[in-house]
């Protein structure tokens, strides 16, 4: 497994494979790695002769009371991961080798960014646009892995491909979850045994709006409600949304007659989850 933190290095190595018609396979995280993150690697491994997996906390995607500073990292621990699960090549650039001095150039996906997370992270899905450009324009991917857990990031990402016709197949993945329901997440390392045992919640709502769309019943405003009376009765838990969405503009729903995003964030102390539930061709994803 090689490791390369500069841009030309990579270019490089890139046009390598590129020369021998390898297909790339591509899984950007901000390290920290999970099982959610190795489910994207092995599926990538499966798929592609080339595995590349960024690690890059990316600045411009927090916000400035966000937990840039604080966020998870362990180099160490997440390159023996990835050697373990076979990975070609680690690219792990420095903030100057993304961004040097006089950087000015952003992506905007309109409208979507705006929805959902984008309330309380204003300029989160630019951050993250603009460095997911950056990598597939530096890695070519033929197919890159993001979880469903960041269902806004996808259905963004998608559009962002669609629109600029980049050459790229986005390959949406199930959320993975610890056995009793918490979605997998690098923040969940934040929570105390407290707000960890509090967090269950999200996933119990979610099971709640399941059991209510396989009863039938049809009207979001009604499955918000109890969903929103559910996670306000745990005392350590704050709303910051929870909806019921149109899973391509991200508009609310009045009913839920096709495909549907139920999306929540929540706080817990300091920390802000987010998970979800997706009834896609009538069949729920959670
Ligand atoms: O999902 C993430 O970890 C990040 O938003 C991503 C896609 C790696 C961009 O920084």
């Amino acid at each position: 497994m090689e490791i390369v933190t500069t841009v030309t290095e990579l270019r490089e190595k890139i046009k390598n494979w590129k020369r021998e018609e390898e297909r790339i396979g591509f899984v950007p995280t901000m390290g920290y790695l999970h099982e959610g993150h190795l489910s994207l690697v092995r599926e990538a491994k499966k798929r592609s002769a080339k595995t590349v997996v960024s690690i890059f906390v990316n600045p411009k995607q927090f916000g400035p009371a966000e937990d840039y500073q604080i966020y998870p990292r362990d180099f160490k621990r997440d390159a023996d991961l990835l050697e373990k699960e076979g990975v070609d090549l680690i690219f792990c650039p420095s903030v100057e080798e993304m961004y040097p001095a006089g950087y000015k150039t952003y992506v905007q996906v309109e409208d979507l960014e705006n929805k959902l997370c984008g309330h309380s992270r204003p300029g989160h899905f630019r951050g993250v646009c603009t460095v997911v450009l950056k990598l597939f324009n530096l890695i070519q991917p033929d197919e890159a892995y993001f979880g469903w857990k960041d269902a806004q990031q996808v259905i963004i990402l998608k559009k962002m491909v669609g629109d600029l016709n980049l050459p790229v197949k986005i390959r949406p993945m199930p959320l993975i979850r610890e056995k009793d329901g918490l979605a997998l997440s690098s923040r969940n390392i934040y929570l105390n045994s407290q707000e960890r045992q509090a967090a269950l919640v999200l996933y119990r709502s979610l099971e709640l709006a399941e059991k209510q769309i396989k009863d039938g019943e049809k009207q979001a405003a009604k499955i918000k409600q109890s969903m929103i009376d559910l996670i306000s009765a745990e005392p350590l838990a704050r709303i910051d949304y929870v909806e019921i969405v149109d899973v391509q503009t991200l508009d609310s729903l009045e009913k839920i007659d096709g495909d549907a995003l139920i999306a929540l964030a929540v706080y817990f102390g300091r920390t802000r989850l987010i998970d979800n539930l997706r009834f896609i061709s009538g069949v729920i994803e959670k």
